[in-house]
């Protein structure tokens, strides 16, 4: 349990559900970690856990839709541990609205939260990666990520955006030592926000999310020089499989 021993990673939307799931599994591997959520007092009693189990790791309440405060939160995580080793941006919002029905604030809010985010967060730590000599970047995307769905009219574009980005970054990082990939669960997730959004029959089929996780501490190992530019999906049995989007 030691495959990630002293190296920091930043993880968002780590609360609840699957980002819980990744931050749990990289304490558990000896990773300092970041937590990065809106919900702060949820977020301070999962930092109260993770540290009774000798975790090292540092809450940060923040709303990733407002650049500025997704800015001072990453500014702050650089400040406190240095150069993270692995950022997994995981934090989304799903609110299913028609075309008819959303606003232009609500579908910022969204696409911000998944695609601006991601954008700030990996430029903070983009050149710090380079100096150190290599990292891992890693976006939560979704079958929303290559499929269109009725009713994500921002959820959707955001998570096209983001593998958009991972192919671009991923590119561009390769001589810096530097993997950036997408993952999508592989299989139907126990989350929040799958409770908001699946059918009755889709909850039948769900998964505790912590069976995803080791295909996260799989990818936090990975540089320019690894698996970089894929979409991996990351199976309740442990497994994973990649699809090179380059
Ligand atoms: N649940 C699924 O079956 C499923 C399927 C495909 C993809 N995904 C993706 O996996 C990731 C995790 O999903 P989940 O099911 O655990 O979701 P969830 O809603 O249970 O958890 C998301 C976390 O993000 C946080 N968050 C939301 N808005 C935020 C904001 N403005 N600022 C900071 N934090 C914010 C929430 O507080 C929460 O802790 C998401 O990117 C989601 O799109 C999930």
């Amino acid at each position: 349990m030691n495959s990630l021993r002293g190296q920091i990673a930043v993880v968002t939307g780590a609360a609840q559900g699957l980002g819980y799931a990744i931050a749990k599994a990289y304490v558990a591997e000896g990773a300092k970690v970041a937590l990065l959520d809106i919900r702060g007092e949820i977020l301070q009693e999962v930092a109260a856990e993770f540290n009774r189990s000798g975790g090292d790791v540092l809450p940060i309440t923040v709303d990733l839709s407002n650049a500025n405060d997704t800015q001072a939160a990453i500014d702050t995580v650089l400040e406190h541990y240095g150069t993270p080793r692995i950022l997994i941006h995981n934090a989304a919002l799903l609110i299913t609205r028609s075309m008819l029905e959303i606003t232009l604030e609500q579908w910022q809010r969204e696409v911000n939260i998944i695609l601006q985010a991601a954008f700030i967060l990996s430029k903070a730590v983009w050149k710090p990666m380079i100096d150190a000599g290599g990292g891992s970047i890693v976006y939560l995307s979704s079958g929303s990520g290559y499929k269109g769905f009725i009713e994500e009219v921002a959820y959707n574009p955001g998570k096209h955006g983001i593998e958009g980005l991972m192919k671009c970054l991923a590119l561009e990082g390769k001589e810096f030592n530097i993997a950036v990939n997408c993952a999508t669960p592989g299989a139907p997730i126990n989350t929040p926000m799958s409770d908001s959004n699946y059918t009755d029959e889709q909850k039948t089929r769900w998964v505790d999310p912590v069976l995803l996780a080791p295909a996260f501490v799989f990818l936090a190992q990975q540089d320019g020089a690894g698996l970089t530019g894929h979409r991996v999906a990351a199976r309740a049995d442990g497994t994973w499989d990649a699809i090179d989007l380059l």
